[in-house]
């Protein structure tokens, strides 16, 4: 058996649509960084062969639920390369602050990919379990390293991975985190990008530019320039919702919430505070700030969205194990 935590990334050039929906490729490289707060643990047991258990076992937050074709895709991956055929129990717990609205299957399948590959007995390195993750969610293949991470789009499965540009962020970003909307998503993020892929007449034009993208805020984190990162974080979103809003038939992520929060952050940036939004699949929006400006942008929005709740995440690290306590 063993445990791991991984904790949930923020894309800051999105990942949004496949070009191989089986091997999980995707048709862009994409940019994040790993966030500090929220994070998922999840342990798996191998159970042994003469348990009474007869299939695979999902225990969430300690309450048994149908286990998903891609948590099943994961497993038997890890048993394919263990040479496995035993049953396993899986057991995990989501840690978002109450309700931030960052709850992710980044984290969820990072942890799956790194306690299932341990607890098989095999030993992956970093590149090795983003591969393995990815087949469970593609922005999970981020999660599996810290601070700000790239994945490569690659062309296969060896060379679709994600790794770390700068594991250990050395300059003041924040991301606050606006919870406009609890709700699940209308659009799941799978069937979203589907349809901009299919139908929206702008989708290689945002290929292009998200994939020209990455140097560019490569460049950006490489001078810590905060602004720059947002800045291009910002366009690059707006670049991935415009792909819904042109899909037959159009759809968005955003709520008027949403819209408002996107108008005041505009209107302080215009009175000189340096503050950029980045959206992905859902309503609720992400700020990236210097953390000496958080407490004023905030203070800021709340002047006019009172009831919100606001989270200030840091970077955050990359996955890791637990010890066994019993
Ligand atoms: C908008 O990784 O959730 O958050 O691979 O189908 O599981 P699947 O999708 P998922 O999509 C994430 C989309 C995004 C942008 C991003 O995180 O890069």
């Amino acid at each position: 058996m063993a445990t791991a935590r991984a904790y949930t990334n923020i894309a800051l050039i999105k990942y949004w649509g496949k070009r191989d929906s089986q091997q999980m490729l995707p048709w862009n490289s994409s940019l994040s960084l790993t966030l500090d707060q929220f994070y998922t643990e999840t342990k798996v047991t191998f159970l042994p062969k003469r348990s009474q258990q007869q299939q695979d076992e999902f225990i969430f937050a300690g309450v048994a639920q149908p286990i998903s074709a891609k948590v099943t895709r994961v497993l038997s991956l890890i048993r394919q390369q263990a040479d496995l055929t035993n049953f396993a129990r899986i057991e995990t717990d989501n840690h978002v602050p109450t309700s931030a609205g960052l709850a992710s299957s980044a984290s969820a399948f990072a942890a799956l990919a790194a306690a299932g590959a341990r607890a098989a007995g095999l030993t992956l390195d970093q590149r090795q379990l983003s591969i393995l993750a990815r087949h469970g969610s593609g922005s999970a293949s981020r999660s599996i390293a810290g601070g700000f991470v790239v994945w490569h789009a690659g062309h296969d499965d060896q060379s679709s991975y994600a790794e770390s540009l700068l594991p250990r962020v050395d300059f003041p970003i924040v991301v606050i985190a606006v919870l406009v909307d609890q709700r699940p998503k209308k659009v799941l993020s799978s069937t979203g990008m589907a349809q901009s892929v299919l139908t929206s007449p702008f989708y290689q034009a945002w290929v292009n530019t998200a994939e020209a993208g990455i140097e560019t805020m490569t460049a950006a984190i490489k001078a810590r320039d905060i602004p720059q990162i947002g800045a291009l974080a910002e366009a690059n979103a707006m670049q991935m919702h415009a792909t819904t809003l042109s899909a037959v038939p159009p759809f968005t992520y955003f709520a008027p919430l949403t819209l408002r929060i996107w108008e005041l952050v505009q209107a302080i940036r215009i009175k000189g505070l340096n503050c950029y939004l980045t959206l992905d699949a859902g309503p609720n929006p992400k700020l990236i700030c210097a953390r000496q400006d958080a407490e004023r942008v905030i203070k800021a929005l709340q002047k006019d969205e009172p009831q919100l709740r606001y989270t200030v995440c840091g970077p955050g690290p990359g996955v890791t194990y637990i010890e066994q306590t019993k």
